[in-house]
């Protein structure tokens, strides 16, 4: 029998990370010569094959589920399906790459995958949307905001329709100084007494991305305030049809605004984790989302003291954020349960102009700590030449 993988499908790494998923799925498979189709023998379930694979178009002559769930897009990104695209967040990752990294894992529904440094959410909204429980956490309140809006939006999308007309409304002024001045009262004041948090974040949210939209490309907030708004919307409602049409059994997400260095967990207590440590020696997040954590009325200063690899002065920098890395391994020991996957997506950034070794010093000290290094797949980036030119997928399992 033929798998063939999706079109986008193009580096060596996906097409590793293919084999690696089918395996796990119980899928033995040789690749042909073109590097589009795999050869399966004896696959244990077709229809397990067809539900979890993620750079699948077909199996045999049946589609991939997410082949259709790619579909429900509002972006020309493919990777940006539902609502995924909320918020441009720097060093986001392929919503792809983590649905065969959680197929790796082998994750069933009622396990709990956890990403200890959520970011924007998209490990949790994969495993979300492969009916499987998560868990995100992040130092940020930008990410924590963000993730619950991308995870949890649909739970209330009447709610968030019955309130956007008069939102807009309240977005009608020409400039964000005179912001729904007209209707006497400010979008702030309307979006805070939305009695609903779910609904309330949302629209925080499309407040964020209009910001950046202002001063990172130059748009009118008001224009593109009302432009987010319907935009999310519609991702919102997409993810509520792919739900009923595809009949998605949707997992839980718990979003918690916390440091890496001290989960809040128990012991052995989650199934499988995949993530992604700040690259902060490259590229500040703090300073990157400035805009956003100062219109969330953070103390931008002060905030920087948890953020790892932003702490301390040049001299002090690379130590501390080795000392974090390690204190954050340590944790995700503690709390994954024997005989589980661990997977950190992570590279060698420069700083002063030379590298630093981090993925050495993941590899080192996590096999230190009693994790075995199953697979190591690297990645190419693009677009942080001038700090980073390929990351590694470092797939461990606890002994
Ligand atoms: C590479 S990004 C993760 C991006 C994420 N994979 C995504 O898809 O959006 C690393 C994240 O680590 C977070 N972070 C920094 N220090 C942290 C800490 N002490 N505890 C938890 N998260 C932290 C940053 O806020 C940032 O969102």
């Amino acid at each position: 029998m033929e798998a063939e993988v999706l079109k986008n499908t193009q580096f060596i790494y996906e097409v590793a990370l293919a084999r690696l998923e089918l395996g796990a799925l119980g899928a033995d498979a040789e690749i042909t010569n073109g590097f589009r189709i795999f050869n399966i023998k004896k696959p244990d379930s077709i229809k397990t094959l067809i539900d979890r694979l993620a750079y699948f178009k077909r199996v045999g002559s049946e589609s991939t589920l997410y082949s259709k769930l790619i579909t429900y897009n509002q972006t020309r990104s493919i990777n940006q399906y539902l609502t995924h695209w909320f918020y441009p967040y720097k060093g986001k990752f392929h919503p792809q790459m983590i649905r065969a990294l959680l197929n790796y894992s082998q994750v069933k529904p009622g396990d709990l995958v956890l990403d200890p440094y959520m970011g924007s959410g998209t490990a949790c909204l994969e495993a979300q949307v492969l009916g499987i429980d998560s868990i995100g956490v992040d130092i940020s309140p930008v990410c924590n905001l963000i993730s619950k809006v991308k995870t949890q939006s649909v739970e209330v999308l009447d709610e968030i329709m019955d309130e956007s007309s008069e939102i807009v409304n309240k977005s009608n002024g020409n400039s964000i100084a005179n912001f729904g001045e007209k209707n006497g009262e400010r979008l702030d004041d309307a979006i805070a007494k939305i009695k609903n948090e779910k609904v309330r974040n949302f629209f925080q949210v499309a407040k964020l991305i209009s910001h950046s939209d202002e001063s990172r490309r130059g748009r009118n907030f008001n224009t593109q305030f009302k432009n987010n708004v319907e935009k999310m919307l519609v991702s919102v409602k997409d993810y509520q049809r792919a739900i009923k049409k595809h009949g998605l059994k949707i997992g839980k997400t718990t979003i918690k605004q916390g440091d890496a260095r001290e989960l809040p967990l128990d012991g052995k207590s989650v199934d499988a984790i995949v993530t992604s440590p700040p690259y902060s020696i490259a590229l500040d997040y703090v300073k990157n989302d400035a805009h956003a954590l100062k219109a969330l009325g953070e103390d931008v200063t002060k905030i920087r003291d948890g953020f790892i690899g932003v702490r301390g002065s040049n001299g002090t920098k690379l130590q501390l954020y080795d000392g974090d890395l390690k204190k954050t391994y340590d944790e995700m020991y503690r709390v994954l349960k024997p005989k589980k996957v661990c997977s950190i997506v992570i590279g060698n950034a420069t700083f002063q102009g030379q590298e630093v070794k981090t993925v050495e010093l993941t590899v080192d000290y996590c096999q230190s700590l009693g994790f075995q290094l199953e697979k190591n797949v690297e990645k190419i980036i693009f677009g942080l030449y001038n700090v980073m030119q390929k990351e590694n997928i470092l797939i461990f399992r606890k002994e």
